[in-house]
């Protein structure tokens, strides 16, 4: 299956595969009109940069130029695994990928399936996750089929993720590290490594820096745990709660109270809502460290109200 899949890549064609973080929707990162096909399959807008894998820290010189130190040093701590770099492109990447921008993002997952593609692929693979623009990424094969069916060439199927959540983000681009997205890795680990606080990213056009994303259908209230009770007595319609614990007569769907074991099952509950039909789901909220920090940001967005 992976030597099939390496070579549906060689054939520009797209492969969705799984990665510790959530599933991805990989094309040939050299190849523009593949990498095209992508934002098709989406329905995602074309000037959003994409993020490039890569099966080791050591080739990051193939695809970013003026790499810092901090950088390299960052790569020793955490490849693989879920942290995505920002930095200078090297004028070959194709404006594709980026999104036309000067930077290009780069991360070696931490997922047998994805890095034996990436090793029999032999080059980089640019992939988002795996679902439509503004929903609720991948964390299952069978999530990827549901979102993006006919237009994936191959699905490779690795179960669900470990993470859960995707890859943390930080700019190395423009000199001081600042952090564009909180994800799967802490970004107080991120901090201790480079011996001072990340700023908080510019944000670019980040899709998932958008105030509406990581998006169900259903209407989303994230709220302190110790609020869930009184914001269910407010809220009409179907209503869940997703919490670790019952509010008497409201139908719950599981959502441990620690962050790292509500990670991997966030997307999987946000889904749930959608397919139960409820109206309204009201989440308690995981303490905003660590991971924490990722589920509070996505929860966020979630609740968004979409236009
Ligand atoms: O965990 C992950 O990062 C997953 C798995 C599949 O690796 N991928 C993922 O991709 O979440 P996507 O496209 O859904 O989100 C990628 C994020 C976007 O917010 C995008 O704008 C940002 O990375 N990004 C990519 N290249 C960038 C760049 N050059 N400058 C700023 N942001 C960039
Ligand atoms: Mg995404």
């Amino acid at each position: 299956m992976i030597t099939e899949a390496a070579e549906a890549l060689r054939a520009g064609q797209l492969v969705a595969f799984p990665t510790e973080t959530v599933y991805g929707l990989g094309a040939d990162a050299r190849a523009p009109r593949a990498v095209q096909r992508i934002f098709t399959a989406k329905n995602r807008p074309d000037d959003h940069p994409l993020i490039v894998h890569i099966a080791t820290a050591d080739e990051l010189g193939a695809w970013a130029r003026d790499i810092p130190e901090a950088a390299t040093r960052l790569m020793a701590s955490f490849a693989p695994g879920p942290l995505t770099l920002i930095l200078q492109k090297r004028s070959d990447v194709p404006d594709a990928v980026t999104g036309g921008h000067p930077t290009i993002g780069l991360r070696v997952p931490d997922h047998p399936v994805a890095n034996a593609l990436l090793r029999a692929f032999g080059s980089g693979v640019a992939a988002p996750s795996a679902n439509r623009f503004g929903s609720v990424s991948p964390t299952t094969a069978a999530h990827v089929a549901l979102e993006l069916g006919a237009s994936v060439d191959l699905i490779l199927d690795g179960g669900a993720c470990r993470v859960g959540i995707e890859s943390t983000i930080v700019d190395l681009s423009r000199g001081e590290p600042a952090l564009l997205r909180p994800g799967g890795l802490p970004a107080e680990a991120i901090e201790a490594v480079l011996g001072q606080p990340l700023k908080l990213g510019a944000q670019t056009k980040a899709p998932g820096t958008l105030p509406s994303h990581y998006a169900p259908r259903a209407r989303v209230l994230a709220v302190d745990a110790r609020a869930l009770r009184a914001k269910v007595a407010e809220v009409t319609g179907r209503v869940v709660v997703l919490a670790d614990h019952d509010v008497e007569g409201v139908p719950r769907i599981d959502l441990p109270a620690d962050p790292v074991l509500a990670a991997p099952r966030l997307y999987a509950a946000l889904r749930e809502v959608d397919e139960r039909g409820f109206d309204v789901a009201v989440v308690a909220l995981p303490a905003p460290t660590g991971i924490g920090r990722a589920i509070a940001d996505r929860l966020r967005r979630a609740s968004h109200p979409r236009t």
